[in-house]
């Protein structure tokens, strides 16, 4: 009854949302540094914003989108096979949005003389741990797999448009942490406060806004953010990564650290290929995130199963305050990585999502 009640009420949201939400789009650049290019200069840092303003806004905070390695601003509004994505939805709910391409990625120029080598997306990686994930099977949970709309392999026509979208990103993630610090802080000046959604890599860069911004960042959906604590799992090769715990690049503890090296760490719990740190007891407070809720959201057929609740163990132990979802767990079946453009992307933002940040005031 409850059930066929759902079904028929996103039947209609889906029908709704088909025709488009009427917005008014316009896109601004902000951190641009110009560098001297013999007698000339070039422009460096900046970040592309795209703003999208619903015919009535009714929310009082917007949302600050931030997509993950290998994707661009496109993740947020139309899904590869043409329905509509979050943007669409959450315009629907009479949210204000802003969908940034992260700095050096896409609209946001790479500069070959300023910016650090770049890493190019191929159709295996994104095959096997996002679109296609039952048939290579590199974690338990990925025989779960169902709601990628196609196989999710290259020559299925869906597979193929996403895979279109995908561009090169830094190599390093220090040196995205520190581009985006810069431009994105500059943003939250200009349009703060805000709620972040994350993805992904992006993950990191919530987490370094909201430290760098505490006051422009009022709560934080973490979409199966880059983790866990100190080392890279599942995905070879299994080496020391995000220094600082959760990022590459410093962020505020209390105490204070001077060096990564000040953050004292013990292994909890270790699986096959996923060793979890955590800090050794007592631990550092990350204090500017402190004020601001997260939301974290693992599907349940994604690498993240085997180790998000790590992250946000991490999180919870430095003083944040994390609701984790695990959409397995309330009824939201076979979902992997990219599920907020897969098959049932809209329900995950109507079940999940929305009703968490609408209760977030300004
Ligand atoms: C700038 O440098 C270029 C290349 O050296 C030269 O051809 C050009 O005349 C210079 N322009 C000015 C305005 O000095
Ligand atoms: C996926 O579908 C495409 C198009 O039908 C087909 O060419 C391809 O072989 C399929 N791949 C797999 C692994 O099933
Ligand atoms: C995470 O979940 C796994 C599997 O359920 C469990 O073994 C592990 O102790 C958990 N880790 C943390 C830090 O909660």
């Amino acid at each position: 009854m409850m059930l066929a009640f759902l079904l028929v009420t996103f039947a209609c949201l889906s029908r709704a949302l088909q025709q488009g939400t009427l917005h008014r789009r316009t896109y601004f650049y902000v951190g641009q540094t110009y560098i001297a290019d013999g007698n000339s200069s070039i422009a460096a840092d900046q970040m592309y914003v795209e703003h999208l303003t619903p015919a009535k806004i009714t929310r009082p905070l917007p949302l600050l989108f931030i997509h993950g390695q290998g994707m661009t601003g496109t993740n947020w509004l139309n899904t590869p096979d043409g329905r509509p994505g979050w943007a669409d939805y959450f315009l629907s709910k009479g949210y204000e949005l802003y969908i940034m391409d992260q700095v050096a990625r896409a609209r946001s120029p790479w500069q070959p003389t300023v910016d650090g080598p770049l890493l190019a997306t191929d159709t295996v990686l994104v095959e096997s741990i996002f679109t296609a994930v039952q048939r290579f099977k590199l974690w338990p949970q990925a025989i779960l797999h169902t709601q990628w709309p196609g196989n999710g392999s290259v020559g299925d026509p869906v597979f193929d448009e996403f895979f279109a979208s995908t561009v090169p990103s830094l190599s390093s993630q220090a040196e995205e942490g520190e581009k985006m610090k810069h431009a994105g802080s500059l943003l939250l000046d200009k349009i703060g406060p805000v709620i972040l959604l994350t993805h992904s890599q992006a993950g990191q860069f919530g987490w370094i806004l909201a430290d760098s911004r505490p006051k422009q960042v009022k709560a934080i959906v973490a979409l199966e953010p880059t983790g866990p604590p100190f080392m890279n799992v599942i995905i070879p090769p299994l080496v020391p990564a995000r220094a600082y715990g959760l990022t590459d690049i410093p962020i505020t503890y209390n105490p204070p650290i001077t060096s990564a090296s000040d953050i004292a760490r013990v292994v909890v719990n270790q699986i096959p290929g996923v060793t979890c740190f955590q800090q050794a007891k007592p631990a550092r407070k990350l204090v500017n995130l402190l004020d601001i809720p997260v939301l974290a959201v693992t599907s349940e057929a994604s690498y993240h199963a085997q180790y998000d609740n790590c992250t946000v163990g991490y999180l919870r132990q430095a003083g944040v305050s994390v609701k984790h979802v695990y959409l397995g767990e309330i009824g939201i079946h076979g979902n992997a990585h990219m599920f907020f453009m897969e098959k049932n992307n809209l329900q995950i933002a109507d079940e999940v999502v929305e009703p968490w940040i609408s209760k977030i005031h300004g």
